[in-house]
């Protein structure tokens, strides 16, 4: 793996610089709130699409925040004199944080951009220079292992993680050490693993820098670095999911073919967890053709685990290429490359059948019962994120309805969940509505159809009344047989449970 274009990174043995070091970021207000307030909201956002000039006219001035801004988001050499009022220079040159350009000047050599925790906290994500914003076509090399800072999708399986707090938790695949940092405030111990030693090492200066423990650094190929007899409560994995014709950078191309590496992971996760720990990835996953892709999920999940796997998004193979190409910066270069690279991807689709790309959530839970339940479904809408309770909730219902049977449902008391609304949608002055939808406004902010029965039953849920003894009142008030309506409601209240509209009392 060469690292020849890429920076000499600072020392991951200087504590002592990178706890001045952060006092002197947090004395100057460089958090990400105070980010915000320099650039103002239209800067901020086009720094994230790795638009540079807006972040670049705001920082013109010589405050300490528009110096370091500067100095590790813009990669812009900034005047020795300048620093010195802001950082202890010496000790940063020295360590490697800065370097000295030309006569009078010193640069950054990684960038750090300031990243607010849950909990307001406020950290710092060390990754290569050039990829601390955006990501997509901004890296700044295009050496193989450089390592990228916080994407869409590192926010994303982040603010999807199982917050409990546990023993242990593995990130494997770590990067820049986001997933590692969240982890290290509920875990007692963190395991990160990285094919990439340069991840493993700006995954120490994240959390020294961001003032968290340090973790445990391991490095190798997927689960290669677990001991065999070693478990965990938590698994977090953002692997390098893309599936390309042939391994280029090894932050996004995980240089299996096809959606073989998410295929392994998951498998092989299951018997890395802990009874009732879980495992969360974001995967890519093939749409072959002749082949149901719920069917193909449901193929990797491994033995003994409940799963909740979520397609959150499918591109046809021509939109997936190009955004891959787009990432690495393909599109900026040599067209004739360009059009080779572009043949290549529609030829290792065409080669393996594959008719589009789904993208999605994969939760596993170890499970003690004989009988794991599987759910995968489609679900593009908005959420509200974080959705880790929600997470966590959709599994203590899979536990409840496993428990209960349609006769225990009916003995059972349920509450409506908070913020569910009713909507009524019909043809304009028609006098009943053509059907009724629920609407969750929280977490998963599901909708579903519901019929008159559903939509009386849920309305009454508070907990007090047995779902028997609801359906009993309904069916008088409606002239219904209760014998029938019994009979056939469960399947229904079912459903409602198990999307989270209903909660067990
Ligand atoms: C998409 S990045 C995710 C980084 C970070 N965890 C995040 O959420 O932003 C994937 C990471 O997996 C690492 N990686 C690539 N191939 C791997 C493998 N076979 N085993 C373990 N890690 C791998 C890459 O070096 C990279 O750091």
């Amino acid at each position: 793996m060469s690292n020849a274009t890429l920076s000499p990174l600072p020392s991951a043995d200087r504590p002592d610089v990178a706890v001045r070091l952060r006092e002197a970021l947090l004395a100057a207000s460089f958090t990400a709130d105070g980010l915000l307030e320099l650039l103002g909201a239209p800067a901020y956002a086009a720094l994230a699409r790795s638009e540079l000039v807006p972040a670049l006219r705001a920082t013109r001035g010589d405050t300490p925040l528009e110096t370091l801004v500067r100095l590790f988001l813009l990669q812009q050499p900034v005047p020795h004199a300048r620093v010195e009022g802001v950082l202890p220079v010496h000790a940063c040159v020295e360590s490697g944080w800065l370097t000295p350009v030309g006569e009078d000047d010193v640069a950054a050599t990684v960038d750090v951009r300031p990243y607010g925790g849950p909990a307001g906290e406020d950290w710092f994500i060390v990754s290569d220079l050039g990829c601390a914003v955006g990501g997509a076509g901004g890296i700044g090399s295009r050496d193989e292992s450089v390592v990228l800072g916080v994407g869409g999708a590192s926010t994303t399986l982040a603010g999807i993680t199982v917050r409990t707090p546990v023993d242990s938790a593995l990130d494997l695949g770590t990067g820049s050490g986001i997933q590692a940092l969240h982890a290290a405030q509920h875990a007692t111990r963190v395991t990160a693993t990285d094919l990439n030693p340069r991840a493993l090492h700006i995954t120490a200066l994240t959390l020294a820098l961001s003032g968290a423990p340090a973790a445990d650094l391991r490095e190798g190929s997927l689960f290669e670095p677990v001991r065999d007899d070693e478990t965990f409560d938590l698994i977090v994995s953002n692997p390098p999911f893309v599936i390309s014709p042939g391994a280029r950078l090894t932050y996004r191309d995980g240089g299996m073919g096809g959606d073989d590496l998410c295929r392994s992971l998951v498998q092989q996760a299951g018997e890395r967890l802990n009874v009732g720990g879980f495992a969360q990835f974001l995967a890519n996953w093939q749409h072959v053709e002749g082949e149901d892709w719920q069917d193909r999920l449901r193929s990797w999940v491994p033995r003994g685990c409940d799963a909740w796997i979520v397609q959150r998004e499918v591109q046809d193979i021509t939109q997936y290429a190009e955004l891959w190409l787009r990432d690495s910066g393909d599109h900026r270069g040599d067209p004739e490359e360009y059009q080779a690279r572009y043949d290549a991807w529609l030829d290792e689709f065409e080669a393996r059948k594959v008719r589009a790309v789904g993208f999605g959530w994969i939760t596993l839970r170890r499970t003690a019962s004989a009988e794991p339940t599987i759910t995968v479904e489609e679900w593009p809408h908005p959420v509200e994120q974080p959705l880790g309770d929600t997470v966590r909730a959709h599994f203590d219902r899979v536990d409840y309805l496993r428990e209960h049977d349609d006769a225990a449902l009916l003995t059972g008391h349920f509450r409506l969940a908070a913020e569910v609304v009713q909507e009524q949608v019909g043809l304009p002055g028609a006098e009943d509505p053509e059907h009724v939808v629920l609407r969750q406004h929280r977490g998963m902010r599901r909708a579903t159809k519901v019929d008159t029965v559903g939509a009386g039953f849920a309305g009454v849920c508070d907990g007090s009344l047995s779902a028997g003894r609801i359906l009993d009142a309904i069916a008088q008030l409606v002239g219904e047989d209760p014998v029938l309506l019994r009979d056939r409601t469960p399947t229904q209240i079912r459903l409602l449970v198990e999307q989270g509209f209903l909660e067990p009392a």
